[in-house]
């Protein structure tokens, strides 16, 4: 069976949810990894059995024969890594958000174009089970037509530096968690949404080790769909409970709430505590609810199983690069609403096939 190989850009937190999620896959191989930070990178490709040694240039990793690149890397890298590696003739992989700025992301769409080549969206959450389960329900008219609604993902803050910085990141907590609710409720009810109005935060602007922290660490908003739904939501970066992600949407005819990471089915009251529970979750003592196979709770091998399987048909993924860059779209005009103070149209550009 001739495998299709896949290079690595980065070595942190999200590049080991797709070693974890490639290695589950026997028609893939991992062929390479890039990071800046060598050690961390030679780890992971022990854990998972990738030959040879990292490459700090990933224009290095580029060389090797290989069908698909996956970046994982932070978001002030995403366009020029993006741009080149379609140069090289590479289908993409890319992580949330598309870019920092919709510009940005338009760059990426137009060297995809230009190259002949794919851009697979990596946004999880499409493929996480309990979003899909409530996907279909709503598919199925159980809820009548949905007129409000809520998503939320909230935990303590990230884990890296980079994260907190404007210009490195693009934003905070609504371009880093409130990007998946928004692509969540836009596949929820397949359609666009015209308007939106947005609040920012900086609540601890103190992040010790990371320093400053130069980004809303809060966001709430107000999405306005086309049947003229109005669904709000709350992102934060300062909730100590480790990471909670809930989607509720009310139709005239029911409601739904999807809620993976506190309605598991293991509860745990522990007064000393134990070794890890969820991601980001401060402290395993007193009440806890530990998920289960994280990676996969939370849709990660569901998508790059999808991600292949759309590569080996020719077909076009769910969450390709268009879908990114409208939710981009989306996230920019909540920043303008921030800015103003006022309900904000939300701009597309018209990209064709
Ligand atoms: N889907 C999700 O839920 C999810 C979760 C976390 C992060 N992400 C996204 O994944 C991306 C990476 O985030 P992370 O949490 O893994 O960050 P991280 O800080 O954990 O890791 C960043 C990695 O990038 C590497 N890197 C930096 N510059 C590089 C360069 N020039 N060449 C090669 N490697 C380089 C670093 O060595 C490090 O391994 C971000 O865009 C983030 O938004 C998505």
């Amino acid at each position: 069976m001739k495998k299709i190989k896949i290079g690595i850009i980065g070595s942190g937190f999200i590049a080991e949810h797709h070693c974890y999620a490639f290695s589950q896959l026997a028609d893939v191989e991992i062929v390479g990894i890039s990071s800046i930070l060598p050690d961390e990178a030679q780890e992971l490709m022990e854990k998972y059995h990738i030959p040879g040694k990292p490459f700090t240039n990933y224009k290095d990793l580029l060389k090797l024969d290989c069908d698909l690149v996956s970046i994982c890397i932070p978001n002030f890298l995403h366009r020029e890594v993006a741009v080149e590696v379609l140069a090289q003739n590479k289908h993409i992989l890319i992580e949330k958000p598309l870019a920092r700025t919709v510009k940005e992301g338009e760059a990426i769409i137009s060297a995809a174009q230009k190259a002949g080549k794919q851009i697979f969206y990596c946004e999880n959450n499409i493929y996480a089970p309990s979003f899909v389960k409530a996907k279909e329900i709503i598919d199925d008219g159980a809820i009548g037509q949905i007129y409000m609604g809520r998503g939320r993902e909230h935990h303590s803050g990230p884990h890296s530096k980079w994260f907190y910085k404007k210009e490195k990141a693009g934003g905070g907590a609504l371009i880093d968690l409130g990007i998946h609710d928004i692509a969540c409720l836009v596949w929820f009810l397949g359609m666009d949404v015209t308007e939106v109005f947005c609040q920012t935060k900086i609540i601890k602007k103190d992040r010790g080790e990371f320093g400053e922290c130069e980004v809303e660490d809060n966001a709430i908003g107000i999405l306005y769909f086309e049947n003229g739904a109005q669904i709000t939501i709350e992102e934060s970066w300062t909730a100590p409970s480790g990471f909670d992600v809930r989607l509720e949407l009310y139709g005239t005819e029911g409601q739904i709430i999807a809620n993976p990471s506190k309605m598991t089915p293991v509860s745990v009251y522990s007064d000393g505590g134990y070794n890890y529970s969820v991601e980001k979750a401060g402290s395993t003592k007193g009440w806890t609810f530990p998920v289960p196979e994280e990676s996969w709770v939370f849709g990660y091998p569901q998508e790059m199983k999808y991600f292949i399987e759309c590569f080996k048909q020719g077909t076009k993924p769910l969450t390709d690069g268009k879908f990114g860059l409208k939710i981009l779209q989306i996230v920019e005009a909540m920043y303008k609403s921030a800015k103003s103070k006022k309900i904000e149209k939300v701009k597309y550009s018209n990209y064709d096939d």
